[in-house]
């Protein structure tokens, strides 16, 4: 048996973008999630600012430059646009983790720092994936101060209005990454993390009369469910989607994050009351949906109303719903995703069904086109 990491499941997601404070009011405002924590100059830090937010098991760290000096945030907004920086795992003792990793193959980011003060300390180690992003390994159990070192309370006590959303925790982390470099992101993930190829879509499972995508799924062997799918394009009539993302992001990166809810009707109609815009479904895909006769909870019209997916996957049945994408670019946007009945894995309906609806979203900024 291979050697354990000690992985514990997902715990943040930090984004770098160009304004932290925008950013974090807009996932106070549309996502619902509460400013817990701040990092700056006024808790000791200089050159950058974080925001923290928090829902339930959601946890989302915002940064952004606020000094030339913090050069690798300047470059990563400057090239990428807002964008993931890192996802994190929780881990039994990051050492281990890294060590391991990097015996499997990994690519090491940055190696062990501690950070700590009367609160305790935080250990975090982090490996490289895809252009510029990161996977960090923390341990935060020895810390019983907010977040992690650094953080402060909030400096600013704005009440902000908003819906309950009931946003829960991270459920997968998808990437996009260029033509034949899907199965090198699979492989290195499996092999540094112990992970396992779980779905594949090969040629012709994921298409329009256009375009068409290859994506493979890979998953933790140890500890809770974490799934990363790996996007890449494949060869179509014109540009697909996965071509778009690399094109505007400038290279390999993270599509989107699944954010898990125990009630997606009443996150969404929250999300859309909040100002969310989510990608449109056509009529025709809920008359499908009630001629196939599927036995769910859920009243198929009230799905229709806000618009949410509906796919069978294996003994359940997933519905999701994916967000517009949030930035000025057409890169990065969130999904909502409820599973019921024990569904696992990723329906290829809806999956064809978010293909179509992001092309033609595609189709409307005029990107579609190949020469453009
Ligand atoms: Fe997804």
């Amino acid at each position: 048996m291979a050697d354990q990491l000690g992985l514990l499941g997902y715990d943040y997601v930090e984004f770098y973008v160009g304004s932290a404070k925008m950013w974090a009011y807009w996932h106070a405002k549309a996502m619902g999630m509460k400013i817990t924590g701040y990092l700056g100059p006024e808790t000791g830090v200089k050159g950058k600012i974080s925001y923290y937010l928090e829902q339930n098991n959601l946890r989302v760290v915002i940064t952004s430059a606020i000094n030339p000096k913090k050069y690798e945030i300047y470059s990563f907004v400057d090239r990428h646009g807002d964008g993931v920086k890192r996802w994190s795992l929780k881990v039994k003792d990051v050492q281990t983790a890294f060590d391991v990793a990097i015996k499997n193959g990994a690519i090491p980011a940055w190696e062990l720092v501690k950070t700590e003060n009367e609160n305790g300390f935080v250990e975090e180690a982090a490996l490289k994936l895809y252009d510029d992003a990161e996977i960090v390994f923390v341990n935060r159990d020895n810390y019983n101060g907010l977040f992690k070192p650094g953080y402060g309370k909030p400096i600013q006590n704005i009440e902000i209005h908003t819906e309950e959303t009931g946003l829960q925790a991270i459920d997968h982390i998808v990437g996009n990454v260029r033509t034949n470099e899907m199965d090198l992101w699979a492989n290195y993930l499996n092999k540094s993390l112990n992970f396992e190829t779980f779905i594949d879509f090969g040629p012709g499972d994921i298409s329009t009369q256009y375009s068409a995508l290859l994506s493979k799924v890979v998953r933790s062997t140890e500890g809770p469910a974490v799934k990363n799918p790996i996007n890449e394009p494949y060869e179509g009539l014109k540009r697909s989607q996965i071509e778009e993302y690399i094109d505007e992001y400038l290279g390999s990166g993270i599509q989107h994050v699944a954010i898990i809810t125990k009630d997606i009707i009443k996150t969404i109609a929250a999300m859309r009351k909040n100002g969310m815009e989510f990608l449109s479904v056509p009529d025709t895909y809920y008359d499908v949906l009630k001629e196939k006769g599927m036995e769910v909870t859920e009243d198929i019209d009230e799905l229709k109303k806000y618009g949410i997916l509906c796919d069978l996957e294996g003994q359940g049945y997933l519905l999701q719903l994916f967000t517009k994408p949030i930035g000025d670019r057409p890169t990065f946007f969130y999904e909502i995703i409820q599973r019921r009945k024990g569904a696992q894995g990723f329906g290829q309906g809806n999956f064809q069904a978010l293909f179509e609806s992001i092309e033609r979203d595609q189709a409307q900024r005029g990107s579609l086109d190949k020469t453009k």
